[in-house]
Order: C-alpha cells, then structure tokens, then sequence
C-alpha cells in the first residue's frame, strides 16, 4: 500500500490487467474511461473490477488481487439488445462458509433481458489466487430472462443488513426502466442463483451439455420479480427503491409490503411513489407470505409445473411482460428546463444525491420528500455517499483501532471531472472536508457490498469510495481518516 497524496491509498495496479481490460476499450485513447458506454462495477469488498462496453458487447473482470482476468462476450441476439448496465450480486446466503466468495455477474441489455455470469473456480480444488477468488476462472452461463422489454438503464444490489433491528426489507437487486422499475428479492435471487451454479457444475460432470441445451429455458426456473410502472410524472432516467413505506391510511390491516420509490427525468426532476407489492399475482410470493419456507427445491418445482403446464412458445418469441403491481404518485418537483439525470442513494436509504442537467445537486430527504441541500457548478457530476472517521486520529499499524458505526460520520464524495476534483462534504449540513485533484479518465466506485458473512469479522465495514484511473490503471481508495 503506497501512499498517494494524503487522502487516497493505492488498491493496486490494474495496469498488469491491461491486457484483460483492453478487450473493453482500455488504453486505445486516453480517457477511454470518460465513454459513458463504458460501465464499470466494482465486487463485493472491492475485491474484483468488472468492466464492459456496450460497442463491444464485452464484459471484462479483472481480480484486484492480482491474477487472471475474464473476458466474456455475451451470446446476445440480435433482439436481445446490447450490454447497457452490470452490477455485482453476491450469492452468500444464510449457509455462510462456501457462499463466502459466491459471486455473480449481472449484465443488462437495452433490450431489457437480464443476465447472471458467475465467476468460480473448481470448487473441488480450492485454489485461492491472491485471496481473491477460486480459481482458474470458470465462467457459467446461468439464466437470461427478459423481465420487460426495455432498455436496462442501471441494475443496483442493496443490502439492508445494517438495519437488522428493524423491517428495513430484505437484499434486492433493483432493475430501472425508462418509466418502469423492477426488484428481484435478494434472497430469492441468491437462492436461484446458487441452484442454477450447482446445477451447470453437475451438467459440466455428467457431459450432457448438448441434451440441456435443446430445453435451456424449461431447464432454468424463472426468478420472481415485480414490476412498477413510474411513468406517472414523466419516463425516468433514473430511479431507486429506497426502502419500506408505511401502507396507505386505509389499508393499515394488509399485510402487503410497500416500498418508497424515488425517480429523477426530464419531465420531472424528482418524483416518488409508494409501489405495493403485489403478492396474489406471484406463486412464489404466495408462498413465502403464508410463512412456509419455501425451500428452493419447492421454487424449483413449482417453476417446472408452470412451465410445464403452459403451451410451450413458438421458438424466438419471448414470454409476455409480466402486468404491473399497484403504484400509487406520491410528489413531483416540476423544474423545467432542468431534468434529473442521477440518483445515489445513502446507506439507509434516508438521502438521496440527485444531479440536474444544469450542474446542480440536490440532497434530498427521502422520508420527508424535501430538498435538505443543493450545490451549484457541478456539471457532469457523480456522487457517492461514504462514511469518514473525523478527528479520531490515525489508528497506529502495531494496534489497529476498531471503530463501531457511530465513529463514521456520513459524507458525500462528489467528482466533479469538469473541475478535475473530488469534494467530500460532511452529511446533512455539514461543511466541506476535503478537495482531492482528480486526473481525466477517472471514475469514482463504490463497492455494491460490504458486510462480511463470515461470522468472526466483529469490525464495522464503512461505506468507502474508490478511483479507478482508467489511464494509468491505478485502483485507490479514499481514506477513512480525515484529521
Ligand atoms: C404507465 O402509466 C402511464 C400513466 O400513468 C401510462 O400513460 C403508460 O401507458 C403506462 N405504461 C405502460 C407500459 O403501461
């Protein structure tokens, strides 16, 4: 670990990827990274990069750690659209250990079908390259489902561990939609995912690819989803479930959960509404609301009967979207000219940074729905939100200091690559802390997860933000102490 300047930390040097990461666009000019079809995402713990460019129709993963990247070229038809989103989903579920460096790859297309890649070695020789994952890299197609024909405009996994004392809602990868959202529960993802890994792994020792190959689809179950349609205030170009909602007055007795949905567009720089999950329309979500636990081989094979039960399709058409649950508007900031172009959301939900076609950004409180903050000059601006040890003084390397949740103070990182610096000001009304010079052709990252599964790790992870030089290949990270 070298020190750079005073507030970042060398990760490590992506540039001996360079040749993995040419495949997606790497160093054929400089700043390669500036190319908004070029979409980055960083693992779970920031273990691991993926990269992938739409022109290319490319994914690219490269270890931090050091060791052998992946480059996947996914089989996409000509309806199945291009690469327009990738995010991380990490597969450790309640049975811990072997989950621990479970991971997969999710990749969206503008055409609205959703595909998991996972990343594994041969599980029966635990090799662990640089503490990283299991390797060689083994790359398993698992399931591609269309889930509404659209284009994917970003896939974002939440965790909502941190909440545990209260219903804070469960894990879940959310799926935006021009004027549509989607949200894939977490556990029954992770759960399918996990089969679907198992079962490739079990068709790659039997040899019998070839027989699967004509009933791939009846062979993968279907992952239950629900859809919204946000469209109400205007088509979004971004947007977020940013946690659980009370039930409407009059239907405080439903048992039915409600989520908080936030948007930001042309139209309407921010709109919210309550999306209703709508649990008769979906057997699986019938299942879980009755309180049995619903074991994957159940999914599994209920998912089978459909399948079974329905008129098999004609081949190459795709299955009907399926209907809308219930949304109802909430509230709508009108503002013309400017439009909402990014959303980021705050660990617990409670804040949102919102960026404006006209260089502003507004910290939004997302329970209350009222503006709490906004910055003016920040054109072409990314935010991230990240958790910062103020005045806690520099934990000595011989005896590293362990820090609970409320030693962190929230901060928001904002990179301004006009101004070629990165700000980070201190949450909600707090001033600013520190301006870093910010070389072209970075982009700030976040890692998707960050709390351990294993057991004995005691120590409070903090929301960090990296930068990922896509020039010089250089990954750091914004350090947790500011004096
Ligand atoms: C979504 O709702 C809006 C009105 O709220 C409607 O105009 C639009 O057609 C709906 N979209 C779809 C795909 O049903």
């Amino acid at each position: 670990m070298a020190p750079r300047g005073h507030h970042l930390t060398e990760v490590a040097l992506l540039a001996s990827a360079s040749a993995d990461l040419a495949a997606a666009g790497a160093g054929e000019r400089e700043g390669w990274l500036d190319d908004p079809a070029v979409l980055t995402s960083l693992g779970p713990r920031a273990r691991a990069l993926a990269v992938a460019s739409a022109a290319r129709s490319v994914l690219v993963v490269v270890p931090v750690g050091g060791g052998a990247g992946l480059t996947v070229k996914p089989a996409l038809g000509p309806d199945e659209g291009r690469i327009s989103a990738v995010e991380w989903v990490p597969l450790g579920g309640e049975d811990g250990a072997e989950g621990e460096e479970g991971v997969a790859v999710a990749v969206g297309t503008d055409a609205g079908w959703l595909l998991f890649y996972s990343i594994a070695g041969d599980l029966l020789h635990k090799q662990v390259y640089g503490n990283c994952f299991p390797g060689p890299y083994a790359l398993t197609w698992i399931t591609k489902d269309s889930i509404y024909p659209a284009k994917i405009l970003k896939l974002n996994f939440r965790e909502r561990k941190e909440h545990a004392w209260e219903d804070s809602g469960s894990d879940e990868l959310s799926v935006v939609f021009p004027g549509v959202i989607g949200r894939l529960d977490g556990a029954d993802l992770q759960r399918m995912l996990r089969k679907s890994f198992q079962d490739a792994k079990s068709r790659l020792w039997k040899d019998k690819f070839e027989e699967e190959d004509a009933d791939d689809e009846g062979s993968f179950g279907k992952i239950p989803f629900q859809i919204w349609n946000i469209s109400k205030f205007g088509s979004c170009a971004d947007a977020a479930v940013v946690g659980l909602m009370p039930p409407p007055l009059l239907e405080l007795q439903s048992s039915q959960r409600h989520y908080c949905a936030i948007t930001v567009g042309e139209d309407a720089v921010v709109s919210a509404y309550r999306l209703s999950e709508d649990r008769s329309r979906s057997l699986v979500g019938a299942i879980l609301s009755k309180g049995v636990a619903a074991t994957f081989s159940t999914i599994s094979s209920l998912s089978k009967i459909l399948w079974r039960s329905e008129p098999s399709p004609p081949k190459k058409s795709r299955p009907k979207p399926q209907s809308f649950a219930k949304t109802s508007p909430l509230t709508c900031l009108k503002d013309s000219p400017r439009k909402g172009e990014r959303l980021t959301l705050s660990p617990s939900g409670t804040l949102a940074a919102i960026t404006d076609s006209l260089g502003r950004i507004l910290l939004l409180d997302t329970r209350a729905l009222v503006a709490v903050r906004l910055w003016k000059g920040y054109r072409d601006a990314s935010c991230l939100f990240v958790e910062i040890l103020l005045n806690k003084g520099k934990a000595s390397s011989s005896m590293p200091m362990e820090h609970t949740k409320s030693d962190y103070c929230l901060c928001l990182a904002i990179h301004a690559p006009r101004k070629g610096i990165i700000e980070v000001w201190q949450m909600r009304t707090g001033s600013r802390l520190l301006t870093i010079p910010c070389p072209k052709g970075s982009r700030i990252l976040q890692p998707s997860t960050r709390f351990s599964s294993s057991p004995f790790s005691s120590s409070y992870s903090p929301l960090e933000v990296y930068l990922f030089n896509g020039d010089s290949g250089q990954l750091s990270v914004l350090n947790r102490h500011i004096l």
